[in-house]
C-alpha cells in the first residue's frame, strides 16, 4: 500500500520539552498517580484526548481574525448557522461553549426523576448530565460490541431487538428522547452504520419518540460509512453526513473534535417547542442566541472548520493514520480492539496486564506505566472511569478496561506516532513489571477526573 502522507504543511510549530524517566516519575508521584493531574507540560506525546487538541488550518486562523464581536446578530453567527445548516439541515442552531453544555441545557428541559435515555452507549459527561437532572441512562449496544477481537464493521451500532423492547415497555412517557452517538466513543470508536441509524429512526417513530444524534464525531462516522456500507463508496463525506442527520430530530455536538474547535458546541433541533425554552436557559447560562458561550471569532473559526472536517483526502488520512497506529501495534502482539476506531486506538488493558485483577485497576495502571516509561499521555476508559462502587464497599466493574490513544487532529506526524507504538511494544514486552494501583482517594462523580491513586507494592 502506498504512504498515506498528512494532507498538510506545517507552518508554526511548538516545541516538545523532552524529560527523563526519572523526571516523569517525580512528576506521576506529585500528580497523585493521575495522568490528568499533569502538567502537559511534562507530556511528551499527548494522547488523553483528541478533544480541543487540533490544529487549526490557516484558513482558520484567517476567519478567526475577521471573526465579529457584535454581542447580538454578528455576522460569525450566521456563517456558523449556515455551516450547520447545511450539513445537520434541522429547523435551529444554537450555539454553546461545548459538547456537555449542549447535554446539560438539554437534560434541563426533558429529563426528571421519571426519565429514561436509551442509546447506542453514552458517553461519561451525557450519562453524568442526566443523572443529575434525575434521569438515568441506558446503553444499548449491538451484541458484536462485547467481541473485542471481531471484526463486525460497525459495533458502534445500537442493539435494535432491545431498543423495541425498552420503548415498548417504557413508552414515549418515559423516554424522552433516544440518543445515537457517533462514532460511538465508549464503545471504543466505533461506526454506527447508515441502516441502523434508519432502524432506530424506525423503531423511534413506531413509540413516538424523538431521534437525537451526538455527533461530536460525525464526519470520521461518515468516512467508516463510505468505506465499508454498501451504496455509500461513490457519496462524498457531506452527503453521508446530511443522510446521517435526515433521520434525526435533532443533535447535539461537541465542536471540540470534528469541528476543528479548540472550544465550542451547538445544539441543532426541529422542535420549535423544545429550542424555545432552550435558548431562555442559554440566555441565563450560556449567553445571547446569537453567541451562546462563544465569542465571534470562535464561530468564525468552527464554521470553517466544519467544512474541512468533511475533506475526503482529509477523512482518508485521518483514518488510515489512526489505523497504522493499530495495525502496527496488532503485528507486535498487543491486544488491541479491533476493528480500529476513527479518533483513538484503545488498548485492552486486562489483556495487556494479565497479571493485575480488576481491584487492581489494570487500565489506570498502564496509562500512568505508559507515562513514566514514555512521557505519552494516554486515557483509561475503564474501571476507574465507569466503575460503581456498591454499598458493601466492593465494585461492580465495566465490561471493558481500556486505554484510550486518541490522536489530536492534524497534530502529530508519522515519526511521532512510530515512537508511541515502539515504546508501548516496548512495555508491552516488560508488561509483568506494571505495578497495580488502588485509591487514595475516590470521589463519587467523574472520578477519573481528580482521584489520587498509590502504586501497590
Ligand atoms: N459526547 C461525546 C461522544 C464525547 O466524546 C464528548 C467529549 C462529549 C460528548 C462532551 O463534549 O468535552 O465538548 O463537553 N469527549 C472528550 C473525550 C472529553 O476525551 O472523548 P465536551
Amino acid at each position: 500500500m502506498r504512504t498515506v502522507f498528512e494532507p498538510f504543511r506545517i507552518k508554526s510549530v511548538e516545541s516538545i520539552r523532552l524529560t527523563t524517566e526519572d523526571e516523569r516519575q517525580a512528576s506521576i508521584i506529585e500528580a497523585g498517580h493521575n495522568v490528568f493531574k499533569l502538567r502537559a507540560a511534562d507530556v511528551q506525546i499527548d494522547l488523553l484526548t483528541d478533544s480541543g487538541t487540533g490544529a487549526m488550518s490557516s484558513r482558520q486562523w484567517g476567519a478567526l481574525i475577521e471573526g465579529d464581536e457584535s454581542y447580538a446578530g454578528a455576522q460569525s453567527f450566521f456563517a456558523f448557522e449556515d455551516a450547520v445548516r447545511e450539513v445537520f439541515a434541522h429547523r435551529h442552531v444554537i450555539p454553546t461553549h461545548q459538547g456537555r453544555a449542549s447535554e446539560r441545557l438539554l437534560a434541563g428541559l426533558l429529563i426528571d426523576e421519571t426519565k429514561v435515555v436509551l442509546g447506542n452507549t453514552h458517553f461519561d459527561t451525557t450519562r453524568a448530565n442526566i443523572e443529575y437532572a434525575g434521569g438515568r441512562g441506558i446503553d444499548l449496544p449491538c451484541p458484536e460490541a462485547a467481541d473485542l477481537s471481531s471484526d463486525f464493521a460497525f459495533k458502534g451500532n445500537i442493539d435494535l431487538e432491545r431498543l423495541t423492547a425498552e420503548l415498548g415497555r417504557l413508552g414515549a412517557d418515559r423516554v424522552p428522547f433516544v440518543l445515537m452517538t457517533v462514532t460511538n466513543n465508549s464503545g471504543g470508536g466505533q461506526p454506527v452504520s447508515m441502516a441502523n441509524i434508519k432502524a432506530a429512526k424506525r423503531i423511534c417513530e413506531d413509540h413516538g419518540v424523538p431521534l437525537l444524534i451526538d455527533a461530536a464525531r460525525f464526519a470520521e462516522n461518515a468516512w467508516f460509512i463510505r468505506m465499508r456500507e454498501q451504496g455509500y463508496h461513490d457519496k462524498s463525506p457531506t452527503e453521508i453526513a446530511q443522510e446521517m442527520f435526515s433521520y434525526s430530530d435533532g443533535a447535539m455536538m461537541s465542536m471540540k473534535k470534528d469541528a476543528f474547535g479548540n472550544i465550542g458546541g451547538l445544539i441543532s433541533l426541529n422542535s420549535s417547542e423544545w429550542v424555545e425554552q432552550i435558548r431562555s436557559m442559554l440566555i441565563l447560562t450560556e449567553g445571547f442566541p446569537t453567541y451562546g458561550g462563544l465569542a465571534g471569532r470562535d464561530l468564525a473559526a468552527l464554521a470553517v472548520g466544519l467544512k474541512e472536517i468533511l475533506e475526503p483526502d482529509y477523512l482518508s488520512y485521518r483514518i488510515r493514520s489512526t489505523a497504522y497506529v493499530g495495525e502496527k501495534l496488532d503485528a507486535a502482539g498487543v491486544p488491541i480492539l479491533k476493528p480500529f476506531g476513527g479518533h483513538a486506538i484503545y488498548l485492552d488493558a486486562r489483556s495487556f496486564c494479565a497479571h493485575l485483577s480488576d481491584d487492581q485497576l489494570p487500565g489506570w495502571s498502564l496509562s500512568v506505566a505508559l507515562y513514566v516509561k514514555s512521557g505519552v499521555r494516554a486515557c483509561e476508559i475503564g474501571n476507574v472511569m465507569f466503575g460503581r462502587l456498591l454499598e458493601d464497599g466492593s465494585f461492580d466493574w465495566p465490561s471493558k478496561d481500556l486505554v484510550r490513544l486518541a490522536i489530536p487532529r492534524r497534530v502529530y506526524t508519522q515519526s511521532h506516532m512510530d515512537f508511541v507504538i515502539e515504546e508501548i511494544v516496548n512495555l508491552f514486552n516488560h508488561r509483568e513489571q506494571i505495578k497495580g494501583m488502588r485509591f487514595r482517594q475516590r470521589p463519587e462523580q467523574l472520578p477519573h477526573f481528580t482521584a489520587t491513586f498509590d502504586p501497590i507494592d
